[in-house]
């Protein structure tokens, strides 16, 4: 039975730019005893997944809605003292990205350790610090930790305190965001160790974020991969990684170095879009070195790549300045002024569709070019509507259409 069930997820955040959309239209299951990875460059929305599912939600949340299951019951639909009671904590608890430098510095470990069973159960206070104690012991720290002040612990123990206080009310599912990167290489490969150990011996399930690749391979039975606020490819770990089949997956895995290959990574082109408005269609199109027409192009993105062509090509000259006009999201019209050659434009135009280079997939976009009125009118296709697509291993891109995935 699956621990968690995840329905359409979202949480915007209101700013004075417009609604953040960091979580938007999230889905996803996780079987227990499992751990789900969630992996995406920064700022993708993973930490905002968790506090959603957790309902940990900052003032400025402009919405937040889908269904979260916990073992079969609607966590979204409780009151907000039954969830904190019942599903924080014990339901769900979690290892916030850098709490190891939150830890209360005038407070002895034991004591911090002890608290969450305190506030969140019925147990008394002595019940709660033998209770720590062994959480404590079962993270691998030595005995004295427990009377020790947060500045007496390295980073490394400091982390298992925060992992053992996310343990002591033995929670259904954990999550952990980034719970190893602000650790040197052989503290964050003990602590992976620790987890793997934590994750057989106790049987946990949990959800592991992370912006790096390789280290979810240690530890991850499923993948879920993010971008801008979507989820774009999940399934079983070994599949995503031997055969991911969303393009960003793909350069995402070619963007970690390999030890003992002669491969160079490669970089994704261009940078994470804006949440505020992220692109239409596919958000990954105008990154994507196979995005074709419906993939989402807009007026507006080839108008602003003409102009930037139109510098330093001889061909688009005219096009500098205010020749180049947007009509609506899918029609722009570019001025044909005096010298302009229509037909040195438009066989231009027609050599940048045929071109396959990551820069130029905009023009794949172009349905017509009409001249008339003294400018040439130029239409683009529309997007088509974007699904997840597949059952166990599924992603989230138009070239999946009408065929099964490629491992299936
Ligand atoms: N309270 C907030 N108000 C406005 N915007 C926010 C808020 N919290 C997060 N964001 C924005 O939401 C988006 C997703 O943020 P989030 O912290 O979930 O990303 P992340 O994937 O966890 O990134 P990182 O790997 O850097 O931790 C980002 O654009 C971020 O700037
Ligand atoms: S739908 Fe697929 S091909 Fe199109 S931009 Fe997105 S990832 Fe690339
Ligand atoms: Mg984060």
């Amino acid at each position: 039975m699956a621990i968690l069930e995840v329905r359409n997820l979202h949480l915007y955040y209101r700013t004075l730019k417009g609604a953040v959309r960091a979580v938007d239209d999230v889905s996803f299951d996780m079987e227990r005893g499992n751990t789900l990875a969630i992996v995406g460059e920064s700022g993708c929305g993973k930490t905002s997944t968790a506090s959603a599912i957790l309902r940990l939600l900052p003032r400025n949340v402009e919405r937040y809605d889908g269904r979260v299951l916990l073992e079969g019951q609607d966590i979204m639909a409780l009151n907000n003292e039954t969830f904190r009671k019942d599903v924080r904590w014990q339901g769900i608890s979690m290892v916030f990205q850098g709490a190891m430098n939150a830890l209360n510095p005038t407070m002895r470990v034991g004591k911090q350790v002890a608290e969450p069973m305190l506030l969140h159960s019925n147990a008394e206070a002595e019940e709660a610090l033998q209770e720590a104690k062994k959480a404590l012991r079962s993270v691998g720290l030595p005995e004295y930790v427990f009377r020790s002040y947060p500045h007496e612990l390295s980073g490394g123990m400091k982390q298992r305190v925060v992992i053992a206080m996310a343990l002591i009310l033995r929670p259904h599912l954990v999550i952990l965001d980034e719970p190893t990167s602000a650790l040197d290489v052989m503290t964050q490969a003990n602590i992976m160790n620790l987890l793997k150990r934590l994750k057989k011996e106790e049987r946990l399930s949990y959800i592991f974020i992370t912006h790096d690749l390789g280290l979810a391979s240690e530890l991850a039975d499923e993948l879920c991969i993010m971008y801008a606020g979507k989820a774009v490819e999940i399934g079983p770990s070994e599949l995503v990684y031997e055969k991911p089949i969303h393009p960003y997956t793909e350069a995402l895995l070619k963007s970690v170095p390999l030890l003992r290959s002669r491969r160079e990574p490669l970089s994704i082109p261009g940078v994470p879009p804006d949440l505020v408005s992220p692109p239409f269609g596919c958000r990954f199109h105008p990154r994507c070195s196979v995005a074709f027409e419906e993939c989402g192009w807009r007026a507006s993105e080839m108008a602003r790549i003409l102009q930037k062509l139109a510098l330093t090509d001889a061909d688009l000259q005219s096009l500098s300045g205010d020749a180049i006009e947007v009509k609506d999201d899918l029609t722009l019209t570019l001025k044909l002024g005096e010298g302009a050659n229509a037909g040195r434009l438009r066989a231009r135009l027609k050599e940048l569709m045929a071109s396959q280079e990551a820069g130029a997939r905009v023009f794949q976009a172009i349905r017509e070019a009409r001249v008339g009125d003294g400018a040439l009118t130029i239409r683009l296709h529309e997007a088509a509507p974007l699904d997840m697509i597949g059952e166990r291993h599924r992603a989230a891109c138009l070239l999946l259409r009408g065929g099964e995935p490629r491992d299936a």
